[in-house]
C-alpha cells in the first residue's frame, strides 16, 4: 500500500494525501451514525489529478469513497472501518468555470458549495434555484450524485431536473465529457441521468451544467397554522390554484417537530406554535411586482381561513422577517440533531394518500412502541415527508436504536408500500438503507441496476456497500 500512497502523492501533491492524524472530519458521517477508517483521504485539485487518482486506486484494487461536503443523511461518503478505503474528497475543486447568459446556463467544479454557485448566478442576475439547509457546506457534486431535492422542488425539480451536463471520471480513471448545456440530446442512452443519484457508485463527478432562471421580481414568505395533515392538503389545493408557477415553495412542520426549535433555540421566535397541530411554510416568488405576489398571498390565504383549512396566517412584512421564517423551517434537522440520535426517514407518498398514512402510520408506532415520539416535517408540496422517529424522551438513544430501529424501519416502509409510495425520495440509500433495498424495490429494477453497475465498475471499487449489497 506504500507504493499506492506515493503514487497518490504525486498525482495531487503531498500536502493533500492525508494519512494521519485526525481524520473524523472526513471518517464521521454528519449524523454521527458511523465511523470509519480511511487507507488515505486524498483532495485532488482538478479532473486530471482526479483521473491519475482513479487509475492509481484501479490498478491497486483499492475503494474509492467519493465526497463532497460530508452533509450526507445516510452514510454514504464516509468509509467502513476496514481501513482499505482511499476517500476522494472533492472541495479543493470549487471554480466556477462559466456562466453563458443566453444559454441561461452556469459550470462548475464539483466541489463548488451550492451556496457559492446560487451566489454566483445572483451576481450574474440569475437565480440558481436548488436550497436546502446545508448549502453552506454541501457541493454540486454531492446534490447531484444524491439527486437532492430540498425547499423549491415543488416549482424548479430536483438537482436531476437542473442539470444540463456533466463530466465524469469513470471507474477506469478516464474523462467523459459531457458538459454540453444542450436541453435536447436524443442520441441514445441518457449517461448524464445515470451518474445522477448514483451516490459515488458508478463513477465521480467532476463538473456540472446547471440551468439558471429569472430573477423573480419579488419574493414572499407566508406562515400558517393549520389544524390537520388535511388542511394542509387542502392549503396546497388553494396555493395551487392561486399562485400558480409562482408556488416555489410548499413547507409542513409537525408542533412537535417545531417544540425541539423552540427548545434548542430559544432565540427562534415560531408563530402559532403552541396553538397549532401543524404550520406550513409557503413562498411566492412573482415575474410581476410586490404588490401583486401581496394581492396574490392575501387572496389565497383569506380563501384558507374562510375554508377552515388556515386557522391564522401572516405574511413576512420584509425580507428579513422571511429569512426569520425560512430560518426556523431551516432549523429542525439541527434542532432534532440536538435533542439526539433519532431514526431518520425521507419518505414519499402520492401527495393525496399522505393524511391517511400519516394517520394510520402514526397510531401503529405509538401501539408497538410506547412513548415513541414522531418528528414530522417535511416538502409537503413534492408529497416528502421527514417522518422521523425520536426515542421516548427518557430512554437512551443508543439503546433505543440497537433495540428498536429494524423494527421501526420495517414498519414505516411497509406502511409506505402500502401506500404507494417511496421509501427515499431524496437522501438516497447510502449504507443506512442498503439491506432494505432488496425488500422494498422491484427484483426486475435491481437486476438491471447490478448490470449496470458491473459494466460500468466491473472490479466493485466505486463506492462499495452503497445502494447495491456485493
Ligand atoms: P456528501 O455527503 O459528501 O456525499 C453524498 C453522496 O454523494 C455520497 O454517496 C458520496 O459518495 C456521493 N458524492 C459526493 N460527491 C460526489 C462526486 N463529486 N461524485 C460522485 N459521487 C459523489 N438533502 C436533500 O435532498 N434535501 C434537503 O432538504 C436536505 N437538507 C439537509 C439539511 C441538513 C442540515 C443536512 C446536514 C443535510 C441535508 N440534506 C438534504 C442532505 C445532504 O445535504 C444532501 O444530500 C447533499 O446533496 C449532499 O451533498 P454533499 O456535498 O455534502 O455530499
Ligand atoms: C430537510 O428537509 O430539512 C432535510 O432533508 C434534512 C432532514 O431530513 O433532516
Ligand atoms: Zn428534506
Amino acid at each position: 500500500m506504500n507504493g499506492l500512497i506515493e503514487t497518490l502523492r504525486q498525482a495531487v501533491g503531498a500536502n493533500h494525501v492525508l494519512v494521519d492524524g485526525d481524520l473524523s472530519a472526513w471518517e464521521q458521517d454528519w449524523r454521527k451514525r458511523a465511523r470509519g477508517k480511511a487507507l488515505a483521504v486524498v483532495r485532488p485539485g482538478t479532473t486530471e489529478e482526479v483521473a491519475q487518482v482513479v487509475r492509481a486506486c484501479a490498478a491497486a484494487a483499492t475503494p474509492i469513497v467519493p465526497q463532497g461536503g460530508n452533509t450526507g443523511m445516510v452514510v454514504g461518503s464516509t468509509p467502513d472501518d476496514s481501513g482499505r478505503a482511499v476517500v476522494l474528497n472533492l472541495t479543493r475543486m470549487n471554480r466556477v468555470r462559466a456562466v453563458d447568459a443566453a444559454n441561461l446556463t452556469i459550470t462548475v467544479d464539483a466541489g463548488c458549495v451550492l451556496q457559492t454557485v446560487q451566489e454566483a448566478a445572483e451576481a450574474a442576475g440569475y437565480l440558481f434555484p436548488l436550497s436546502l439547509a446545508a448549502e453552506g457546506s454541501c457541493t454540486i457534486g454531492g446534490n447531484l450524485a444524491t439527486n437532492a431535492g430540498g425547499t423549491q422542488v415543488v416549482r424548479y425539480g430536483n438537482a436531476r431536473e437542473l442539470c444540463l451536463g456533466l463530466e465524469v471520471v469513470t471507474a477506469q480513471g478516464e474523462v467523459w465529457d459531457g458538459l454540453s448545456g444542450l436541453r435536447k440530446d436524443n442520441t441514445g442512452y441518457d449517461l448524464r441521468d445515470l451518474f445522477i443519484g448514483s451516490e459515488g457508485t458508478l463513477g465521480v463527478i467532476t463538473a456540472a451544467t446547471m440551468k439558471l432562471y429569472p430573477l423573480p421580481r419579488a419574493t414572499l414568505t407566508a406562515w400558517a397554522a393549520v389544524p390537520s395533515m388535511d388542511a394542509a392538503l387542502a392549503l396546497l389545493g388553494l396555493a395551487h390554484r392561486h399562485l400558480g408557477a409562482g408556488l416555489t415553495g410548499f413547507e409542513v412542520m409537525g408542533q412537535f417537530a417545531l417544540g425541539l426549535v423552540v427548545k434548542h433555540m430559544p432565540q427562534l421566535r415560531v408563530p402559532f406554535q403552541q396553538e397549532s397541530a401543524w404550520c406550513v411554510l409557503l413562498e411566492n416568488a412573482d415575474q410581476e411586482s410586490e404588490e401583486h405576489a401581496r394581492a396574490q398571498f392575501e387572496r389565497l390565504l383569506e380563501a384558507a381561513l374562510e375554508d377552515g383549512c388556515a386557522t391564522d396566517a401572516v405574511v413576512a412584512e420584509n425580507i428579513a422577517q422571511a429569512r426569520a421564517l425560512w430560518h426556523v423551517r431551516e432549523n429542525i434537522p439541527l434542532a432534532q440533531a440536538e435533542e439526539g440520535l433519532n431514526i431518520k426517514h425521507d419518505i414519499s407518498i402520492p401527495v393525496s394518500r399522505i393524511p391517511d398514512f400519516c394517520a394510520e402510520t402514526d397510531a401503529l408506532l405509538k401501539r408497538e412502541i410506547a412513548g415513541v415520539r414522531l418528528v414530522n416535517f417535511g416538502h409537503l408540496g413534492d408529497g416528502n415527508l421527514h417522518y422521523n422517529v425520536q426515542a421516548p424522551e427518557e430512554d437512551d438513544m443508543q439503546a433505543f436504536l440497537r433495540e428498536h430501529e429494524e423494527r421501526v424501519n420495517a414498519l414505516v416502509f411497509d406502511q409506505v408500500r402500502k401506500f404507494g409510495g417511496s421509501i427515499s425520495a431524496e437522501h438516497g440509500i447510502g449504507t443506512l438503507k442498503v439491506g432494505k433495498l432488496p425488500h422494498y424495490k422491484s427484483p426486475v429494477a435491481l437486476k438491471m441496476m447490478r448490470a449496470v453497475k458491473d459494466a460500468l465498475d466491473p472490479q466493485g471499487i466505486m463506492n462499495p456497500g452503497k445502494v447495491l449489497l456485493p
